[in-house]
């Protein structure tokens, strides 16, 4: 059976392996580093969600409230557990702690060549909008 809960600081190693099984890039050194992700934590406005089964982690997605907006972001599910509603049921959670916290639009940037999340987000409800374009700049020499 599932469970779902929020992730604490010491979660974040098995987060870090989940992301590198479902190939999305980790930053151990850089955002993904513990002691960022337990400012995150502590900082209230991100969220990490996580999908256990038998006690392991089997999907994870990290929430933003960016105080107009959610956003869901960084959402993994271990290959062997996919197809059976982990990313919906974690979406869904997102979307309820963000209403929760009075925000009525959730958004999320997905790369266009990604089929399997673009058809997770569009079956979930949410609409593309292919007239804007993603921009940004690292102010501190990040590299992405
Ligand atoms: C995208 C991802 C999170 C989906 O996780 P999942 O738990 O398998 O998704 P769900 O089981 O909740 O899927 C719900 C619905 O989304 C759609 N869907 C999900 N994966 C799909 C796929 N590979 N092909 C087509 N439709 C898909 C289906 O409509 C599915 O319902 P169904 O299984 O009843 O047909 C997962 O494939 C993954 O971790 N991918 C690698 C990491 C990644 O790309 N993350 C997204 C970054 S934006």
């Amino acid at each position: 059976m599932m469970n779902l809960r929020l992730l604490e600081p010491e979660d974040i190693p098995a987060v870090h392996e989940l992301w590198r099984e479902a190939r999305l890039p980790v930053r151990p050194e850089g955002r993904d580093s513990p002691g960022s992700v337990a400012a995150e934590i502590e900082d209230g406005r991100t969220f990490y969600v996580g999908a256990f089964e038998g006690g392991r982690l089997v999907g994870v997605a990290l929430g933003t409230d960016e105080g107009r907006k959610g956003w869901v972001n960084r959402l993994a599910v271990a290959p062997d557990h996919r197809r059976r509603g982990v990313a919906a049921a974690l979406v869904a959670f997102c979307e309820r702690e963000f209403l929760k916290r009075g925000r009525g639009l959730v958004c999320a940037l997905v790369e266009e060549d990604n089929d399997a999340s673009l058809a997770l987000f569009r079956r979930e409800g949410y609409v593309p909008r292919r007239d804007i374009l993603y921009l940004r700049k690292a102010l501190r020499g990040e590299t992405w």
